[in-house]
């Protein structure tokens, strides 16, 4: 282990701010749930989960839906161990469900320029979906939520650097329980 890295959470003075509590983050994500249930409901969902940020939201998301959904994996890269989009995405891990004929969600953590996500529609789209919607637990000020078709969102963000709830600096805070303004100044340079 690096000694420069802290090992603990209280002892991390990159993480700033909290932006989201753990109980606003639930209280969202049951309301979305309930939102989920009420529209499909005679039709439960395939949910596909954008790997990896997404993954600790569709956990409780998908507990919060009342319908027996079905739930797949893709991943896409476009950050690499970098904190700025190479603008390039690329597929690194491709759905196992056909999506023929399926009501689809698309789950995503974050949609912040959008890449991601119009490459993810273009490739899910040509599949033969009944239905495509984008439930995104965040997305930013800026995004363009309606010429990206996003339908849910839990909240709007402003540009801060998040970390927490599946958002991560090079693989680390995806299990902090709580949505925080990741402070690169004040983190350890690792030696
Ligand atoms: C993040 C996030 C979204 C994407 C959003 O993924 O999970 O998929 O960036 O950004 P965009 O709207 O600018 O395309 P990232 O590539 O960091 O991978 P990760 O989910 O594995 O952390």
């Amino acid at each position: 282990m690096d000694p420069a890295v802290p090992t603990s959470f209280d002892d991390d003075p990159a993480i700033g701010r909290v932006l989201l509590s753990e109980e606003q983050l639930t209280r969202r994500i049951e309301e979305l749930g309930a939102q989920l249930t009420q529209d499909y409901a005679g039709r439960p969902p395939l949910l596909v989960c954008v790997l990896r940020g997404a993954y600790v939201f569709l956990t409780d998301l998908a507990r919060s839906i009342d319908l027996p959904v079905q739930i797949d994996f893709i991943a896409v890269s476009s950050y690499g161990a970098t904190t700025r989009t190479s603008g390039v995405v690329r597929l690194v891990k491709d759905l196992e469900v056909d999506l023929t004929d399926r009501d689809v969600i698309l789950v995503e953590d974050i949609v912040d320029t959008g890449l991601t996500l119009r490459y993810l529609r273009r490739s899910l789209e040509a599949r033969g979906p009944a239905s495509l919607e984008v439930c995104a637990l965040l997305a930013r000020e800026s995004a363009d939520l309606e010429g990206l078709g996003v339908r849910y969102v839990g909240f709007t963000i402003p540009n801060d650097f998040v970390i927490g709830y599946g958002l991560d600096v090079a693989e680390r805070y995806r299990n902090l329980r709580y949505l925080a303004v990741y402070d690169p100044d004040a983190a350890a340079e690792p030696s």
